[in-house]
């Protein structure tokens, strides 16, 4: 598709331009990791599914990790050769028939799961393990992204488990964190440790989930590494860290143009030609705000704006942002990190437009990778 300057006035917006740069820099960090510790780190395509940029990726990681056979498949298709992980709380039959022809390991979310397909994996000899729950919390106010909040249903409690696991089990899987540091993990495999250690002599395999933020800078990378070496040496198996956001952290912005200019009772509000709800759905569920380029925080520069969308939906705002010179109508404004959890998680609300998709090269160019249209927004319905 067509190449232009990433700041041209012709790169239609929205637009997602994702930075080949920024996530070779992550992805440096995330293979010195594995270089120095011998663990495997592997995509979880539920933050990033660019999947232009997967074979980059796979040439610094072990592989990818889904949520379920469609990701699995993408994996499969555009990272071949690499590893192919997949987890979810539940799997069809049908879905279970083909994933065992693509994954070469399946994490089941309970015993009955294990069970339910065991032909299916046994026969196609794909390694498999439990997700379990350490139920040890270390986060605080974000329920919603808390697999160990009271009444999860992502993981098995120990006391749900029998003293020998399942025959046919060679891993077991945990995933309790979200953009935190290495401490959490240091003491939530302190916990997991003592309910389930007495599991790990024999086996295989480990994974520690995401949630780890370790291409951000000030992370405690010396850390993890101890923590994935003494796992190493103490327990001989494979340790599998399966980060979304780490990957692309921090590797894409999101452009969009002021549409109209109106007058609240307040404050003036830009109408932007993107939105909360449709194309940064985190803004709304975490909630936070966005970084803007060249914007500050509400009152510290002279002219202060709410940014909302053209949805219909009153919430549909991405926040409040102040500016040296009010914008106006046809200006342009970039919004940063918006390379995670953002394409993933679009929408067409409304019929609203989803963003082009482009990458910038090392050369500074900008390639339009994908331009979505009408037909995107019909073929989803009927
Ligand atoms: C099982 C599992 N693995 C990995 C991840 C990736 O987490 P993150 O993008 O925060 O690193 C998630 C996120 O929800 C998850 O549920």
């Amino acid at each position: 598709m067509d190449r232009q300057n990433c700041t041209e006035p012709g790169l239609r917006t929205p637009v997602y331009v994702v930075d080949e740069n920024a996530l070779r820099r992550n992805l440096e960090i995330l293979a010195g990791v594995q270089q120095r510790t011998g663990c495997r780190i592997l995509l979880a395509q539920k933050a990033f599914s660019m999947f232009r940029v997967y074979p980059l990726i796979g040439q610094y990681l072990a592989g990818a990790t889904a949520s379920g056979l469609f990701e699995a498949q993408l994996a499969y298709e555009e990272m071949p050769g690499k590893e192919n992980h997949v987890f979810s709380p539940a799997f069809t039959p049908e879905e279970m028939a083909r994933i065992v022809r693509i994954c070469d390991h399946i994490s089941f979310n309970s015993i009955a799961q294990l069970e339910a397909h065991r032909p299916a994996w046994q026969a196609a000899g794909v390694s498999v393990g439990l997700r379990v729950n350490p139920e040890h919390s270390t986060q605080e106010g974000h329920a919603i992204y808390d697999p160990c909040a009271p009444g999860s249903r992502l993981g098995i409690r120990r006391q749900d488990l029998p003293d020998t696991l399942p025959q046919g089990v060679e891993g077991l899987h945990f995933h309790t964190l979200c953009e935190q540091d290495a401490a959490p993990l240091v003491e939530t495999f302190a916990a997991f440790e003592k309910s389930f250690g007495s599991y790990l002599p024999g086996l295989k395999w480990l994974n520690l989930g995401g949630g780890h933020h370790i291409t951000r800078p000030g992370y405690d990378i010396a850390a993890l590494e101890d923590l994935i070496r003494s796992i190493r040496e103490k327990y001989d198996l494979a340790v599998y860290l399966e980060p979304g956001e780490a990957i692309a952290l921090q590797a894409g912005t999101l452009i969009t143009t002021v549409l109209d200019v109106v007058q609240a009772a307040d404050m003036p509000v830009l109408i932007l030609d993107t939105s909360a709800a449709c194309h940064m759905p985190d803004v709304l569920e975490m909630p936070y705000r966005p970084p803007l380029y060249g914007a500050g925080l509400p009152g510290e520069k002279p002219c202060t704006c709410r940014l909302g969308s053209r949805t219909c939906l009153a919430g549909d705002v991405i926040g409040e942002y102040s500016f040296d010179v009010c914008p106006k109508v046809g200006d342009r404004l970039v919004f940063g990190d918006m390379a995670i959890y953002s394409m993933v998680k679009n929408n067409t609300f409304n019929g609203m437009p989803l963003p082009d998709i482009a990458l910038r090269h090392p050369d500074g160019s900008c390639e339009v990778v994908r331009h979505f249209d009408y037909q995107d927004f019909k073929m989803r319905l009927s």
